[in-house]
């Protein structure tokens, strides 16, 4: 993709599974990076695998549920990188696998603040960046966006939230030259499967495989892959849209 050379971009939660397979994609792709996260050690080591093959990326501590902290992220990405072309809003912490009626309002509001709040605190300011000269935003939501979940209560609400939010950015903000759209991804190896004991445990594995069609896993460079689409020209009349990429698990 030619044409993302050179853009200026910031991924949130770059330290991780799919920020990080999105950040090489876009560094192959010839990009400039800001990466954010909470853990600055994760960022950094994302930063020097960019670095690794020829790409440019700076990675700065994060805590996106602090509207201060997210402000001054776009700030910063903006200032280092000269410019913003686009964002990525992918931050987020996991199901806490409790039933409704047992999930504690602290984990509510602590998944709602840094799933849905976080990508609010984000999302605002990149806009703002990004009102001179037109962008491309990206949000990372879930199929638990669109579906429900058992034991999924607080994540399901901010995935949905996510995409309500994303629609209503991107007709308000489709005049200006800012798309702005969400990816859905099914199941996707990363350390936040690890934690929940989807992927150290082979029969809860097989379990979940089996809930997509395909019968695997996502690879977190195929979610990198449909965000790295929606950035491009090649999506150029696709605003508002939330991008299933789920190995089927929508489909039935
Ligand atoms: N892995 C999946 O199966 C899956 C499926 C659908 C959607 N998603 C979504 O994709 C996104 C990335 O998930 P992942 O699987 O790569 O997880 P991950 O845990 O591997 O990475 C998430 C990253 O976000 C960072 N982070 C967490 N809280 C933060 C905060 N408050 N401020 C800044 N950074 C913070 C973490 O430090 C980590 O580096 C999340 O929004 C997640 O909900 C994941």
């Amino acid at each position: 993709m030619e044409e993302l050379r050179d853009k200026a971009v910031l991924i949130t939660g770059g330290g991780g599974g799919i920020g990080r397979a999105t950040a090489l994609a876009f560094a192959r792709a010839g990009a400039r990076l800001m990466l954010g996260d909470l853990d600055l050690e994760a960022a950094e080591e994302t930063a020097r695998q960019v670095a690794a093959i020829g790409g440019e990326a700076h990675a700065t501590r994060c805590d996106v549920s602090r509207p201060e902290e997210a402000e001054a992220l776009v700030r910063e990405a903006a200032a280092r990188l000269g410019r913003l072309d686009c964002a990525v809003n992918n931050a987020g912490i996991e199901a806490s696998q409790e039933s409704t009626a047992r999930l504690p309002v602290e984990t509510w509001e602590r998944t709602i603040a840094i799933n849905l709040s976080g990508v609010f605190y984000c999302m605002r300011a990149e806009l703002a960046a990004m009102r001179a000269s037109g962008g491309a935003i990206v949000n990372i939501a879930s199929v638990l966006g669109l579906v429900g979940f058992a034991g999924a209560a607080a994540y399901v609400a901010a995935k949905h939230g996510v995409i309500g939010l994303t629609k209503v950015a991107a007709i308000e903000f489709a005049a200006r030259g800012i798309r702005v759209n969400a990816v859905c991804p099914g199941f996707v190896e990363t350390p936040m499967l690890e934690r929940v004991g989807v992927t150290s445990d082979a029969e809860r594995r097989a379990l979940i495989e089996g809930l997509h069609p395909i019968n695997r896993l996502g690879r977190p460079e195929e979610i990198a892959g449909a965000v790295l689409y929606l950035c491009s020209d090649a999506a150029s009349f696709v605003t508002g849209h939330a991008l299933v990429v789920d190995g089927g698990y929508t489909a039935r």
